[in-house]
């Protein structure tokens, strides 16, 4: 069995013996060799976490892997994956629990790859103390600032600057303290309330749990130490009662209980609430946990409540008091830290997941992202992985939520890709926008099923998509003239007109094409509405985009129409040279040669002989297809 297993296997019985002590929570982060896992590896040690049979199978592992001298390596402990051990990394989040006899602890233990800032961000998202491992001979590196930035972003305040390796550089004092005036230099940017810096060897146990004698001119607390008596973070419990619906609990007809983990507060029967965002209030009749019925409850506790009115909310609603209620908005400015290989684009939609609600939400403005070695603003009109930014977006619901830094449960959110379902961002509220507060919508009188049957015919968006030379334009124009003749209102959306008049302002580099699409798409939107016809005739290079313009129609209204013509044909034609010119290598970003085309994977209609048939007989089929 290995180490892990075991390990996990008496946490449990340990952490109920132990349940009387407080939890600390913490994150180790550092880069790939300054020695976490051996750190963690030492505190497990030292704090008689491991027992007896697993070191006696950690003193073969070691032994295989050459340590010398019967020392166990340390790192064996923590790096229990096959594949972490060959790439001398380690590429997930594992908890780790351990207790001493003041407190029992969690640690997060991160990796320090530059590609799983995913696996920080997950790490640190609920610790209180980071400790941030530098290497003595190495100080402060990108890592250690890029982590720390993080930690501060996800609102740790407390931070151990633990200097390792300080065996290495023969205990120097000298070196300690220009890392640590270093650190602290950089880091008053950042909202830590406390940096304590400590020198140790997580290989030879200086400064963990004892006082090293080779640093007598330290006179600060051993690793443990600090741990063992640092204060943790303001509790919650003050803060107003806040309960996000996890599941409602429906076993019978009688019963109906709201089930979910307290976020802020506390809560006693007979209380008044209030559930948001509906904003239907009732008062508290039951709370339950596990099966004890309780009078009061606080923050952390996983309960069931039950209302003393029939009320429909549902899993993403949130309970909260009555008197003290958060507001609710469709429009913020979030921190964003960006986890995924492809970037994030203003103008591009995603899956929000804030609590336990799920919404649509869109990137409205990148304002700037921040450069990690300085602090300042960068402009930019996209992030890409690991970049840190302050963004603006809307969501297409209103939700319930708090700012980050007063609850952090209901302030953080994660951005999930539609197409691939991969968490890509990790966001924390700021703020909502104002405006959202005060622009309302005006209802008119005349709708979109007026204007139709004033037309006599329904409005709807046709979609083409395919490359440029692929014959969009043609078979629009040849369409629209058809439709003129049967007395149908339409409307050709061209790129090339487009692009002479509203989007002028746009290129072609993947942010501005984005755009492009978002645009048209409202515009196409706005002339649905005016029960007009509407043709598009844009290349619409992602998938992502023309899922947007499509989720922005009703069902039956947007027909996506691929023009789906071989690169090789399209460039034989090559009516506005462009090709050519594109292979000359004069034209940049060039769809279908050094910027991308993404098919579509089903289309409403497949338009793939434009080069066999002739334009009347594609317009036939296409007037027979839409049915109009
Ligand atoms: S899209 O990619 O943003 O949807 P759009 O359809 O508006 O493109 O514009 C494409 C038209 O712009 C092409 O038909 C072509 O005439 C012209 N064009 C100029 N530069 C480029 C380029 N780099 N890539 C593609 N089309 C280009």
């Amino acid at each position: 069995m290995g180490v892990r297993n075991l390990l996990n296997e008496n946490i449990n019985n340990y952490l109920t013996q132990q349940a009387k002590l407080d939890t600390l929570r913490f994150i180790t982060c550092g880069s790939v060799d300054d020695g976490k896992s051996t750190l963690i590896g030492r505190i497990l040690f030292e704090s008689k976490m491991i027992f007896e049979d697993q070191i006696i199978s950690l003193k073969k592992e070691s032994k295989k892997s050459g340590t010398q001298n019967g020392d166990f390596d340390f790192a064996l402990l923590v790096d229990g994956l096959a594949a972490e051990r060959e790439q001398g990394i380690t590429i997930d989040v594992a908890y780790r629990f351990f207790t001493t006899e003041r407190r029992k602890f969690i640690v997060a233990d991160t990796p320090g790859h530059e590609q799983y800032t995913r696996n920080m961000v997950t790490g640190a998202s609920n610790a209180e103390v980071a400790i941030i491992l530098v290497d003595a001979r190495k100080g402060v590196l990108n890592q250690t600032r890029r982590h720390s930035i993080i930690c501060s972003t996800l609102g740790i305040k407390k931070v151990v600057l633990a200097i390792n390796k300080m065996d290495l550089v023969d205990y120097s004092e000298d070196i300690y303290s220009k890392i640590e005036t270093e650190y602290r230099k950089f880091s008053q940017e950042l909202e830590f309330d406390m940096i304590t810096a400590i020198p140790i060897s997580a290989l030879s146990g200086d400064n963990i749990i004892d006082q090293s004698t080779h640093t007598h001119w330290y006179k600060g607390s051993t690793l443990i130490n600090y741990l063992e008596s640092i204060d943790t973070r303001k509790s919650l419990i003050n803060y107003p009662f806040r309960l996000p619906i996890q599941w409602v609990n429906r076993p019978n007809h009688k019963f109906r209980g709201f089930s979910g983990t307290i976020a802020s507060g506390e809560i006693k029967i007979g209380q008044k609430v209030k559930i948001l965002p509906s904003g239907e209030e009732a008062n508290l009749k039951d709370i339950i946990l596990f099966k004890d019925a309780l009078l009061k409850a606080e923050t952390g506790q996983a309960v069931t409540v039950t209302l003393d009115r029939e009320i429909d909310a549902s899993r993403g609603d949130v309970i909260v008091n009555k008197e003290d209620a958060p507001e609710i908005s469709d429009q913020f400015e979030i921190k964003i830290i960006w986890m995924d290989k492809n970037p994030g684009y203003s103008g591009r939609s995603y899956l929000m997941k804030l609590g336990s609600s799920i919404v649509n939400t869109q990137i409205t403005k990148i304002r700037h992202k921040i450069d990690i070695n300085n602090f300042k603003k960068l402009s930019t009109n996209k992030l890409e992985l690991n970049d840190l930014g302050i963004v603006t977006i809307k969501t297409d619901h209103q939700v319930t939520f708090e700012k980050y830094k007063d609850c952090p449960v209901m302030g953080s959110l994660i951005l999930i890709d539609r197409l691939t379902n991969q968490t890509v961002a990790a966001g924390m509220i700021n703020f909502m926008l104002r405006r959202a507060k005060n622009i309302h919508k005006y209802k008119l009188d005349i709708n979109k099923f007026d204007r139709q049957s004033l037309n006599g015919h329904q409005s709807k968006v046709l979609w083409f998509t395919g490359l440029s030379g692929s014959g969009k334009s043609t078979i629009a124009n040849a369409l629209e003239k058809e439709l003129y003749s049967r007395g149908i209102r339409t409307y050709v959306l061209d790129g090339d007109n487009i692009r002479h008049g509203l989007n002028k302002d746009l290129g072609f580099s993947d942010a501005d094409r984005i755009e492009n699409i978002r645009r048209v798409s409202e515009v196409a939107k706005l002339m649905v509405d005016a029960g007009i016809f509407v043709i598009t005739a844009f290349i619409s290079p992602f998938i992502a985009e023309r899922k947007m313009a499509r989720n922005m129609f009703d069902n039956e209204e947007f027909i996506e129409v691929f023009i789906d013509t071989p690169i090789e044909i399209a460039e034989q034609r090559d009516p506005k040279g462009l090709y050519k010119k594109a292979r000359l290598g004069k034209l940049p970003n060039f769809t279908g040669i050094d910027s991308p085309y993404e098919p579509p994977e089903s289309p409403e209609i497949l338009i793939n002989n434009t080069d066999s048939q002739s334009v009347e007989d594609v317009v036939k089929e296409l007037v027979l297809k839409i049915g109009i």
